[in-house]
């Protein structure tokens, strides 16, 4: 059995030793064929063999020497920063850090895209106690065309409320007006773009506002408001109103007739039917779980993009038939701010200078009969507009006295 396993070896030898040879000699010709190849491919590319050199290499290529002011690969000194001593728990005072670092609210003029401040505003905590004390804020938005007016009257209303509201004002794009330092709206520009009023963009801003003013954890409710309006109460008044409200207040209404059902689009099928379709002003208050809601929806907004083309109106409807048909327990269905419609047309009427008297503001002030909280009031609403700037002075001097300003 040995011998026979041996002689079968032997013979057996030559046979792989020429196998061997062959697969040496095929797998040479291989290697340089491919190396031809790839010389003859780079040779008809030269120049994209060059930049790939350039890029990848860390010798200089043959041809062209780096020049001496190429900056040395990232490596080292970025790490560094990550070692333990650098964390800092304790500010220099001994103060805890805590969630200082986290609560604090970026700059108002960031420059997150919309993308990405929208996502960043979405973030909700599940928990719903707060582990610090926290006073809650009212945030008033102003979506304006350029400069506020109306500015010294705000002033006159916010003065001696810091801590208790925030300002955010959304211009256009285009407005490169300044705003004096010791002014309540210095530093409240949020970054803007370009809006045409009753276009959709105007959804877009309105979004960019709440969205700036959700990333303040202490805001907990949202008013918009436009260069035109004013207040009606005293800041005091106005806060605990706010505050207070079991109730969110986007105006919405069924209305029949060509600028109410007639602007619906039947492409918005099934997700909005014609009952579904609700009208109201643009002018809203919000709650932050409503705001959150806004900012992050997209099936309604993406229909409204679409859907809801000029001679729609995406500002008078978006609002009013989202909140109608998703948040509608929580709505009122009312506007805070009033507005004249007396004099007919599709502009509300203005108040110029000479409009401005005590018995118009308290007249305003005194709304007709609404529900606050569940009980009847004659408190329906706490702004109104529109006010030229002609009626700034008459305003300033009334104010103090029909408002209980201090
Ligand atoms: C400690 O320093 C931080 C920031 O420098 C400051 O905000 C804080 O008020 C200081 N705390 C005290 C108790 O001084
Ligand atoms: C501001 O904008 C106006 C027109 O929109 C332009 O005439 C003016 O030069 C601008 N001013 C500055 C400081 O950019
Ligand atoms: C309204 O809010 C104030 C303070 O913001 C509070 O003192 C008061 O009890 C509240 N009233 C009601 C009816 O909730
Ligand atoms: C607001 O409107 C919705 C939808 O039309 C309705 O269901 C709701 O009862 C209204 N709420 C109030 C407080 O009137
Ligand atoms: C404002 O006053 C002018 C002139 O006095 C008048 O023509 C106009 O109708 C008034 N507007 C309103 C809204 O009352
Ligand atoms: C407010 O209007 C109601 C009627 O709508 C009236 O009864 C009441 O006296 C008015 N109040 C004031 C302060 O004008
Ligand atoms: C604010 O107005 C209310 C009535 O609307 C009044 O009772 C209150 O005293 C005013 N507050 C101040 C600080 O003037």
């Amino acid at each position: 059995m040995k011998n026979k396993q041996q002689q079968q070896q032997l013979t057996s030898n030559p046979l792989s030793f020429q196998m061997y040879l062959h697969s040496l000699i095929y797998c040479m010709l291989l290697v340089s064929g491919l190396v031809i190849g790839i010389t003859l491919t780079f040779y008809m590319k030269e120049i994209p063999f060059n930049f790939q050199l350039k890029q990848f290499s860390m010798q200089p290529p043959p041809t062209s020497q780096p020049p001496p002011s190429a900056p040395p690969p990232p490596s080292l000194p970025q790490l560094q920063n990550f070692k333990s001593s650098n964390i800092p728990i304790y500010l220099k005072n001994n103060t805890r850090i805590g969630l200082t670092e986290y609560l604090k609210p970026p700059n108002t003029m960031h420059d997150m895209e919309d993308e990405e401040l929208l996502w960043r505003a979405s973030m909700v905590p599940r928990k719903r106690n707060f582990p610090f004390q926290r006073v809650p804020k009212v945030a008033f938005l102003f979506l304006t065309r350029g400069h506020l007016p109306l500015a010294p009257l705000w002033e006159k209303f916010f003065k001696g409320h810091e801590g208790f509201y925030s300002i955010y004002v959304h211009s256009q794009q285009s407005f490169n007006g300044t705003v004096p330092e010791d002014s309540v709206f210095h530093g409240r520009s949020i970054p803007s773009k370009h809006v045409e009023w009753g276009m959709f963009n105007m959804i877009e801003a309105e979004r960019r506002l709440l969205a700036n003013a959700l990333l303040d954890f202490s805001n907990q409710r949202f008013v918009l408001l436009s260069e035109s309006c004013i207040p009606l109460f005293n800041f005091t008044a106005i806060y605990t109103y706010l505050i207070n409200s079991t109730k969110t207040f986007v105006e919405a209404y069924d209305l029949w007739g060509p600028v109410g059902r007639g602007r619906y689009s039947h492409r918005m099928k099934p997700t909005i039917m014609p009952d579904d379709w609700r009208k109201g002003s643009q002018w809203f208050e919000m709650d932050r779980d409503l705001a959150i809601e806004v900012i992050s929806e997209h099936k309604y907004f993406r229909l409204f993009r679409r859907f809801c083309k000029p001679s729609c109106y995406s500002d008078e409807h978006y609002l009013p038939t989202l909140v109608s048909l998703r948040f509608w327990r929580k709505n009122s269905n009312r506007t805070l701010t009033r507005v004249d419609w007396s004099k007919g047309g599709p502009h509300p009427a203005m108040f110029g200078e000479t409009n401005v008297t005590i018995e118009l503001l308290n007249m305003m002030r005194n709304g007709t009969n609404c529900l606050y909280n569940g009980k009847s009031t004659n408190n329906c609403f706490l702004f109104a507009r529109k006010f030229l700037p002609s009626a700034l002075d008459r305003l300033l001097s009334f104010a103090p006295m029909v408002f209980n300003f201090n």
